[in-house]
């Protein structure tokens, strides 16, 4: 799929028109009235927003329903829906809207889950046209879609495909393509920084862990440092605390933070963004075997403080606290933690918003702020003291579960543990990483979800 960037609209060089109706309104685009005002009088239009009216010629016209006040949001979702929407069209021109948006709504929207499917339809959509873009939008909004798609393309992997080696690769052969720096840890060097919480983790797998490193450092001459560190599961049984059968297929997807970080320092680095950054991924894969590890176990992690496994399945805690102390080691100033956590999240706050904490809320405020910009809700929860009591252990410095209560909350609690006192945000992507009810612009599968709230906030640093 192209782009074509035109100066006024020519429709006769469409297939398909799309022309957007506000809700509630009697009038759209004068230049389509014709077509328009007799729908108007029938009642067929205006439709409610993402609702479409496909209305045969040449050019068709795909009248889409948007709210009463459109944001870039709106002009995301809208351009994904009409390009999943529509069939047999090659050339397909928008007339009006938030041009960048609807450039990155339109990638997100034309990203195929059918990777494996042998008689695999391919996609009509050839060209996209769009009247009046200025160049600077057309590829910032490029850069952006194509990011979450590559990050989206490797969550959606099946893990036989894609264990850590293998995305320690192809991290690699992205860095490589964009002008980022690159470092990957093999086993030897990960056992070498006595990150003791990762290999405990990895020790069950055949599949030995990888520690990949992304940097872009767009400004030598500033002391600050950015590091996203993405837990990078490659899949996740449980390990001896082994998971039901039901639904475990998705937990492929207990990577998608760490392909988020990667995506977004591939975005910072095709800007060429004048900040400091990096990705951190750990990656392992969570197996049991009779090497894995046992619950009971005391691991030592970097940072010197010892862990107890009471289950094995809370095990990207374990991974991100050695990642979280390698990045501070790398002289990271601030840090941003993504990971397909807890269940707990999903509990919290549904599949509609990332849980976000840390330890210095005018960070997270500043954040919050870059979220909302970006169009991806989050939902701050609370980090009192209180809840550290909940994962005291007997034995070590601190156990890797909290029981029953919040969850989520523990998890980040955990974490805490292992970053100091260096500015910290810890976000639960395990409810929103993965769509489950397919949406008029969005398929079941991996949503890419915080990479455009990474790079927003990333830009203002
Ligand atoms: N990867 C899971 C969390 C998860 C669950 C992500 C469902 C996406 C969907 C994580 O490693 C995990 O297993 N967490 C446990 C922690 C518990 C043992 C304290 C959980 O949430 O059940
Ligand atoms: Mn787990
Ligand atoms: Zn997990």
């Amino acid at each position: 799929m192209e782009f074509e960037i035109r100066e006024s609209l020519d429709a006769t060089h469409a297939d398909a028109v799309v022309v957007a109706v506000h809700d509630g309104t009697d009038k759209c685009d004068p230049r389509f009235a014709a077509t328009a005002n007799p729908l108007f009088a029938s009642g067929d239009l205006p439709l409610k927003p993402l609702e479409t009216l496909i209305i045969p010629g040449t050019p068709r016209i795909v009248f889409i329903g948007i709210p009463k006040t459109a944001d870039a949001e709106t002009w995301r979702r809208t351009a994904a829906t009409v390009v999943r929407r529509v069939k047999k069209v090659k050339r397909l021109a928008f007339t009006g809207g938030d041009m960048r948006a609807i450039v990155e709504g339109a990638l997100i929207g034309a990203f195929s889950v059918e990777a494996y499917k042998t008689s695999n339809s391919r996609p009509s959509l050839e060209k996209i046209i769009l009247p009046g873009i200025e160049k600077q939008a057309l590829d910032e909004g490029t850069i952006i879609g194509e990011s979450i798609n590559w990050a989206r393309g490797l969550i959606n992997e099946p893990s036989n495909r894609k264990p850590p080696r293998v995305i320690a690769e192809r991290a690699r052969e992205m860095a490589d393509s964009v002008g980022l720096t690159t470092n990957v840890l093999d086993e030897r060097n990960i056992r070498d920084l006595k990150m003791g919480a990762l290999v405990g983790v990895s020790q069950g797998s055949d599949e030995p862990p990888r520690l990949v490193v992304l940097k872009h450092m767009g400004n030598p001459g500033s002391p600050k440092i950015l590091a996203y560190v993405g837990k990078g599961i490659t899949f996740d049984t449980g390990g001896i605390s082994l998971k039901s059968a039901d639904g475990m297929e998705k937990m492929k997807y207990d990577m998608a933070g760490g392909a988020t970080a990667m995506a977004a320092l591939r975005t910072l680095a095709l800007f060429h963004a004048p900040i400091n950054c990096m990705a951190v991924v750990p990656l392992a894969e969570n197996m049991p075997s009779g090497r894995a590890q046992r619950p009971g176990d005391v691991v030592e992690s970097m940072s010197g403080k010892t862990i107890e496994i009471i289950n094995t399945d809370a095990e990207g805690r374990l991974i991100l606290a050695d990642a979280l102390a390698y990045a501070r080691s790398l002289g990271a100033t601030h840090l941003i933690d993504l990971a397909t956590l807890t269940g707990a999240a999903r509990i919290a706050l549904g599949p509609f918003r990332v849980g976000v904490m840390g330890n210095d809320q005018m960070f997270i405020d500043s954040f919050l702020a870059s979220a909302k910009r970006a169009g991806e809700k989050m939902w701050q929860m609370p980090m009192d003291d209180e809840y550290r009591d909940l994962i005291k252990s007997t034995v070590a410095d601190v156990a890797n579960t909290g029981g029953r209560f919040a969850g989520m909350i523990t998890a980040a609690k955990f974490l805490q543990e292992f970053v100091g006192d260096t500015p910290w945000i810890h976000l639960d992507i395990a409810s929103t990483a993965w769509n489950d009810d397919e949406k008029p612009y969005l398929p079941k599968g991996p949503s890419g979800v915080a990479m455009r709230s990474l790079v927003e906030f990333a830009l203002g640093f």
